[in-house]
């Protein structure tokens, strides 16, 4: 029997929603996103990391089928970024670094204009939009003018216009980014909720490497190349129990002195970093001797910064 290979029907989900290929992306003679490889199973929370001019928006944009990859190949819900690019269109929700909404109209109005380009009826507009501004808190906010929400309000109802076509794998591109942190974390819940309600794939990237934590599986990209991958809880495990920071006016000397005891540095500024197992009270009589020859000297649970920070290290 002979197998025909098919492109996947409307319905169905393939088990990677996102792969990639010595995926890469140039701006004259510039790197932006080199050789990049991923394998994104469906449903999966997916962080991509890492500092501004990193490339994350370049990645988003070529997985979105808005720019072309100069190299390599990647396949989005089983579609081909260069040549399936309304099939992919039609599945995934792009939420960008800007906000796509009409600020004179209001918030649903918005989601209902996002349903009529997508295709929907109005009755599944009425529907979809009831349960989006419920789910992102803004039902008693539906008659607003966008113009008179607040920027945590915007973001959410901006996230919410990203998914009214309920797509296979919504990509959000630095979703908090100029947010304080009590509309970060009421972004991160709404993120959680529709992942729970929808089943729905996350694509995220931010520079705030701690709203990170709760991914299944994140990568760090650094000029373009992924340096770092691994689920965040892991990665942050395997850096030990303890990061000691100590601060000196004379980080070069102190640096040399301690390493021979305390390990590899990484010196930041004036901010000497060292990883360590020992126990609090072993810190505690480091604390104590180098009482004159520091400014200050404190431990605390590494994070995903810190795994960030050393492997650029290195
Ligand atoms: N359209 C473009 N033309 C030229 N260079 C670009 C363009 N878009 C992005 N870049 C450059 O590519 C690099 C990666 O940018 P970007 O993907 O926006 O990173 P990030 O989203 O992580 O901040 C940066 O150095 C940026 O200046
Ligand atoms: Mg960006």
């Amino acid at each position: 029997m002979t197998a025909v290979v098919t492109a996947p029907s409307a319905s169905e989900v393939p088990r990677l929603a996102i792969e990639a290929t010595a995926l890469s992306k140039r701006y004259d003679g510039m790197l932006a996103a080199d050789s990049l490889e991923l394998a994104i199973p469906s449903g999966q929370f997916f962080g991509l990391l890492g500092p501004n001019g990193a490339g994350k928006t370049s990645t988003i944009h070529m997985l979105s089928t808005l720019i072309s990859p100069t190299a390599g190949e990647a396949r989005v819900a089983g579609y081909d970024v260069r040549t399936q690019k309304l099939a992919i269109r039609g599945r995934i929700g792009v939420v960008f670094q800007d906000l796509a909404l009409d600020r004179m109209l209001s918030a649903a109005e918005n989601l209902r204009f996002a349903g009529l380009l997508n295709g929907l009826s109005r009755s599944e507009i009425k529907r979809r939009s009831g349960e989006l501004l419920e789910i992102f808190g803004l039902s008693d906010r539906r008659d607003s003018p966008v113009a008179s929400l607040s920027g945590g309000m915007r973001r959410a109802l901006d996230i919410a216009r990203g998914v009214i076509h309920q797509p296979q794998i919504l990509f959000l591109d630095e979703p908090t980014i100029g947010l304080d942190l009590p509309n970060r974390r009421a972004i991160w819940r709404y993120i959680a909720k529709l992942r729970a309600t929808l089943g729905i794939t996350v694509f995220l990237t931010t520079h705030y490497l701690e709203e990170a934590a709760d991914c299944d599986e994140v990568a760090f990209l650094s000029s373009g190349r992924i340096v770092r991958r691994g689920h965040p809880r892991e990665l942050v495990e395997q850096l030990g129990r303890y990061v000691i920071e100590v601060e000196t006016e004379r980080p070069a000397q102190l640096a040399q002195w301690l390493e021979p005891r305390l390990g590899q540095v990484l010196i930041e500024a004036d901010r000497l970093h060292f990883l360590c197992n020992e126990e609090p009270a072993q810190l505690v009589s480091l604390q104590a001797e180098l009482a004159a020859a520091a400014r200050a000297v404190r431990w605390r649970r590494p994070n995903l910064n810190d795994v960030f920070l050393w492997v650029n290290r290195t």
